[in-house]
């Protein structure tokens, strides 16, 4: 693994196998190959060691208690403010004129802000929330898009002690109101609308509609004006933040807090159609996020200009726009809206006039890049990248290669980086400047890590064996629970190797025979778009939704740009398929029957997001059970995979294909 040769691939010509990291890199490398003997030697120390990178109010006493499996506690007794690391030290420290964030928006406006002005801001909104009766363990909803603001509040709640659950903006109401409810938010902090491809779009109007009805919890809704559309407003409710936050006082003291202290919720999908609300803390969470930032990344303050193109709704937003590269005291990019707005050109151009030299983003965008062609690229100087990072879904090597040919010069090392919502932060990954890495494969848990390949029964794989996934010690960052739900918590990852105590990640993975570690993907029900979990369930109760719909099966089928894509089969009520649509449907020459997919498809998007808008629908007259009555959905991915089928056996009615080919 860490070979300093080159390996050609005897069967690929001259295409390189392994691509080992150059002398300059080891040199001045963050990380070096005492990190994992340290770790192996003493796992708890190592962990102790990074936290000390970290300002505590109280050291801790202890550095991990295990002893209420499968909850674990770390850094007891020990307690530190997140935001007093991430802003307060740095300014401290005399980096005050540093810039924090170069802010890019969608239209093409910009703001540079420095550690100072972040603290400021940050202070004001903490003075302002502490005004508003927040306290220390209450939760904000936090539903905005890429605006400096979002990352000021995800601070403030941190200094503050609130509990933030941030909702991606492309969430619908429904999904934003099942949150809000299941945290008990008291405040939402939103914007008035958000830009998306040159438009301004409604924001606050879905936190109105998400409210409507039912009463919740919220107290206070308030709001960043970004685009300036028109918004109702509901006196005693709404807040401006240009009225409030803004005339706060910029001056605030940070408290320490419990290293045990809930720092986020963040919803995610699991199998079934409710999201998990996955529980983070504060001292082990901010140890690893800001550990890793800093090997894998070999992030250097005050020199690197960073970017990671993930939005703040997701665990990658958090671990790695926020926490990890804040504590990190990084100058870094953040990008308002999408990469082709107003052209193919926009990260380009960014990565030129900031001069970026990390860049970190998912395979699904490599490849669209791959799509549009590598003119667009090779029209910038793109000479400032020495990093680039891919998370989120499988890098098949194709991507992995034109990635750093053509975007990195064929001289920047890559880290496919592989973590999970529930573990906060990066597990398996390759180190730069130690690891000789392989296209495709993410190589290595990081020092500090433990995983292993097993089968069913747990026993371990030899290599070139496809198996699952497990960590089989306990992590610093690693979930705390499910909100709500512990029984969800331990049945969900904990039950399958309970008397081993393994965590269950739900992916697939296999050791080549070099002993080098590749990921397949998930082995549940839950859907990769884009990068994006999404769960089969949730899509088939937003399809069964539909007055015209008796039962839905959904299945995630691979796909060249977003890596899986939503294919639904749909049976249609008896009444639907009598009213004629059924027949027309069928015929997808005939507008009705298109008509009516549409309208199924827009369903999705408003019920959950646009981006779990199914890519195709089939309507079909049975689906595939078993005799249990459960659907098969690995022989509908054969289908819509336009494979053989596997085994039909076990099927109540082996012929149902011949009518669903037909659909
Ligand atoms: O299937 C794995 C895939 O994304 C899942 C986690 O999704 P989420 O919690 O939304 O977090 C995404 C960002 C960390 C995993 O179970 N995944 C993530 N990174 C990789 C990956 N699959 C392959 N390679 C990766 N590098």
């Amino acid at each position: 693994m860490t070979s300093a040769t080159t390996d050609l691939d005897s069967t690929a010509g001259s295409v390189p196998a392994t691509y080992s990291p150059d002398a300059a890199f080891i040199a001045s490398a963050n990380a070096d190959g005492a990190l994992y003997e340290r770790a192996a030697s003493d796992q708890l120390g190592f962990w102790a060691d990074q936290a000390r990178r970290l300002q505590w109010d109280q050291p801790w006493t202890q550095v991990l208690d295990w002893s209420d499996a499968p909850v674990a506690k770390w850094f007891i007794d020990g307690k530190l403010n997140v935001a007093y690391n991430c802003v307060d030290r740095h300014v401290i420290d005399g980096h005050g004129e540093q810039v924090a964030i170069h802010w890019e928006g969608e239209p093409g406006d910009s703001r540079d802000i420095t550690y100072s002005e972040l603290l400021a801001e940050v202070s004001r909104a903490a003075n302002y929330l502490t005004e508003l009766g927040m306290r220390a363990g209450d939760r904000v909803a936090i539903y905005m898009p890429m605006v400096p603001e979002a990352i000021v509040s995800m601070l403030a709640c941190a200094r503050l002690g609130l509990t933030h659950s941030v909702v991606f903006a492309g969430f619908s109401p429904t999904a934003l109101r099942q949150r809000v409810d299941d945290a008990e938010a008291r405040l939402v902090i939103t914007t008035d609308g958000q830009w998306r491809r040159g438009a301004a779009a409604p924001l606050k109007a879905a936190v109105d509609e998400a409210l409507d009805g039912a009463p919740s919890s919220v107290e206070h809704v308030l709001v960043v004006r970004r685009t300036n559309i028109d918004v109702l407003w509901t006196e005693g409710r709404d807040l401006w933040w240009h009225d409030t936050v803004t005339d706060a006082s910029p001056d605030h003291q940070a408290q320490g807090f419990d290293a045990e202290h809930p720092l986020f919720i963040l919803y995610t999908s699991g199998t079934t159609g409710k999201p998990k609300g996955i529980l983070h803390t504060t001292g082990g969470y901010l140890t690893q996020a800001s550990y890793t930032h800093h090997n894998v990344f070999d992030h250097k303050a005050g020199h690197d200009v960073y970017w990671c193109t993930a939005d703040i709704g997701w665990v990658t937003g958090h671990s790695y726009i926020v926490y990890g590269p804040l504590s990190n005291r990084a100058t870094q990019v953040v990008y308002e809206g999408t990469p082709n707005s107003p052209d193919e050109h926009r990260h380009f151009e960014i990565i030129e006039k900031y001069g970026v030299t990390i860049y970190y983003t998912a395979p699904t965008l490599v490849r669209t890049f791959m799509k549009w062609g590598r003119q667009i690229p090779d029209a910038h100087n793109l000479s400032s990248l020495r990093l680039l990072g891919s998370v989120g879904e499988p890098i098949n090597p194709e991507a992995w290669r034109w990635y750093r040919d053509v975007i990195g010069g064929n001289r920047t090392p890559i880290v496919d980086t592989w973590w999970q919502t529930e573990t906060g932060a990066i597990m398996i990954s390759p180190l730069p400047g130690v690891t000789a890495t392989k296209p495709g494969a993410a190589m290595a848990p990081l020092p500090g890590i433990s995983a292993k390949i097993v089968d069913d029964e747990g026993t371990e794989l030899d290599s070139g064996r496809s198996g699952l996934l497990v960590l089989d010690q306990p992590w610093p960052s690693m979930l705390r629970g499910i909100w709500n739900d512990m029984d969800r918590f331990r049945e969900t990852y904990w039950d399958r190797f309970a008397a081993a105590g393994w965590y269950f990640a739900g992916d697939g993975a296999k050791l080549d025979t070099d002993g080098d570690l590749w990921i397949l993907g998930r082995v549940d029900d839950v859907m990769n778009v884009s990068g994006h979990r999404i769960s089969t369930a949730e899509v088939e109760s937003a399809l069964v939704g539909h007055a015209g719909v008796a039962e839905a099966a959904v299945v995630g089928a691979s796909d060249d740009t977003t890596g899986q894509a939503i294919v639904a089969f749909v049976i249609l009520t008896a009444d639907t398929a009598a009213s004629g649509r059924l027949q027309v449907a069928r015929n997808s020459a005939d507008n009705t029957g298109a008509a009516l997919i549409a309208e199924l498809k827009a369903e999705v998007s408003r019920e959950i997001s646009p981006i779990a808008r199914p890519r195709e629908i089939h309507i079909v007259p049975e689906l595939p059970k078993t005799r249990s009555g459960k659907i098969m959905r690995r022989l509908l991915r054969d289908v819509a995979e336009g494979r053989e089928l596997g085994d039909t056996s076990t099927l109540v009615d082996p012929k149902v294909f011949e009518t669903i080919a037909r659909g």
